[in-house]
């Protein structure tokens, strides 16, 4: 397949890595940027044929089959809609909308021009997510009750990002929607996220919008997603993500602390790692962040959905369901209360029973925990299912 890249900036050139990166097969081929010299340089840059400062050039160029969106928030909705008309596969970066009644419109966009719109969610895509995916669902984790991700690194790097209206928000749009998305695949796609109840406050920069955010995503099944972000955090990029089921645990650091240490006087200077906020001392490069973020996964993921005819992992329907926990979000944060989450096109299971199996013992006796103490003794701890008293037996 030909590419197009849409916007010339960071995702851009991180997109264009991957895409360029270990002889894939789908060409980057054209490139639209606002500013016609920065196009020519990202297409001297990676070796493209075509470039243009005209976007509806670019998505109506006839060679081109695939449109990959590395624009700002507010301008995901017009690219998306010049896509669908023109008959051609999108790819957008997130978040898709900057609110759900944009996101749905461009799911309605794409769903009536019959082209795949895929969600180019990256942080579902590391290889760790992945193998921890793989986990979750073969069952190693039991039923899975608590999901929580954190991202937080000290600020975005372009003006656009830190105004409201072109955004759509602060921290809670630019970073939650990964958090968001990321507990929501391990708790099941399937389960509808019911409510939201969010902390947002702006307490570092001069900005309308929130720096620091956290918030709780019930599901439907009694599940609890947890998001963590900030735009206050000093060192580098925080991502790390915990899972917690009833047979298991995961822990992962996606980014910092990954088991690759280095020190430096600062002697040769140079780039670490994204966010990275200093070249000397002890340091925390990634091996290589093109992979490590999942931008590699995601496209051949992207790429083979659409010539198998699939919908790839992540698609515009799961942007707009992230979308949807977002506006929940940013409800709650100025309520106080928990905010029903508003999805009008829910497409996944309507059961609402709140998951419990609670562990028999035998007949009589419900199993609440057995433990081992430290001078070796080892106690049973059961609640009587009739009488609903708990005693302790040791073994
Ligand atoms: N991990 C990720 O998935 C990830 C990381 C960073 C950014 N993003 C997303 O990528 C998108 C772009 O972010 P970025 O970091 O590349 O921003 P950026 O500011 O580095 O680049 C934005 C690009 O859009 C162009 N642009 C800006 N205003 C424009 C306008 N009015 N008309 C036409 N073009 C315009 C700029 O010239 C530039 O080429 C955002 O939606 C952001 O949320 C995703």
């Amino acid at each position: 397949m030909k590419i197009a890249m849409l916007g010339s900036g960071f995702i851009a050139r991180f997109y264009a890595d991957s895409l360029v990166g270990h002889r894939r097969l789908d060409k980057l081929h054209a490139v639209y940027s606002r500013d016609i010299k920065k196009a020519k340089q990202f297409a001297q840059d990676y070796n493209l044929p075509v470039y243009s400062d005209s976007m509806y050039d670019v998505v109506n160029h006839p060679e081109v089959d695939v449109v990959v969106i590395s624009l700002p928030n507010d301008l995901h909705l017009a690219a998306v809609q010049a896509c669908a008309k023109a008959g051609k596969h999108v790819l957008c970066t997130k978040p898709l909308g900057r609110t759900a009644h944009e996101a749905k419109q461009m799911l309605d966009a794409v769903e009536a021009a019959g082209v795949m719109g895929g969600y180019l969610e990256d942080l579902c895509y590391t290889p760790k997510f992945n193998k921890s995916l793989a986990s979750v669902k073969a069952g190693a984790l039991g039923r899975v009750l608590w999901a929580k991700s954190r991202e937080a690194h000290p600020g975005p790097h372009s003006n656009w990002f830190w105004d409201k209206e072109q955004s759509g928000g602060g921290a809670i749009v630019d970073l939650g929607c990964h958090c968001i998305e990321i507990a929501r695949s391990y708790i099941g796609k399937q389960v509808r996220p019911v409510e939201v109840m969010c902390w947002a406050a702006t307490q570092v920069h001069p900005i309308d919008a929130e720096d620091n955010a956290i918030g709780m995503v019930k599901y439907a099944n009694g599940a609890i997603g947890q998001f963590e972000v900030s735009w206050c955090f000093r060192g580098g990029m925080d991502l790390r993500d915990e899972v917690m089921g009833t047979e298991g645990t995961i822990w992962i650091n996606n980014f910092m602390r990954t088991g690759f240490d280095m020190f430096s006087t600062g002697k040769g200077g140079g780039y670490v790692a994204e966010k990275a906020e200093s070249s000397s001392g002890w340091l925390f490069p990634v091996g290589d962040e093109v992979n490590e973020l999942g931008y590699n996964h995601m496209f051949t993921d992207m790429f083979e959905a659409i010539d198998g005819h699939r919908e790839p992992t992540e698609t515009f329907y799961d942007g707009y369901v992230v979308n949807a926990i977002i506006d929940a979000a940013y409800a709650s944060a100025k309520s106080g209360a928990w905010e029903k989450v508003v999805i009008d096109d829910w497409r996944g299971s309507n059961d609402t029973q709140i998951a419990s199996d609670f562990a028999v013992y035998n007949e009589q006796y419900y199993l609440i925990k057995e433990e081992i103490l430290p001078h070796g003794q080892k106690k049973l701890l059961l609640k009587d299912k009739t009488t609903g008293e708990v005693v302790v037996r040791d073994m």
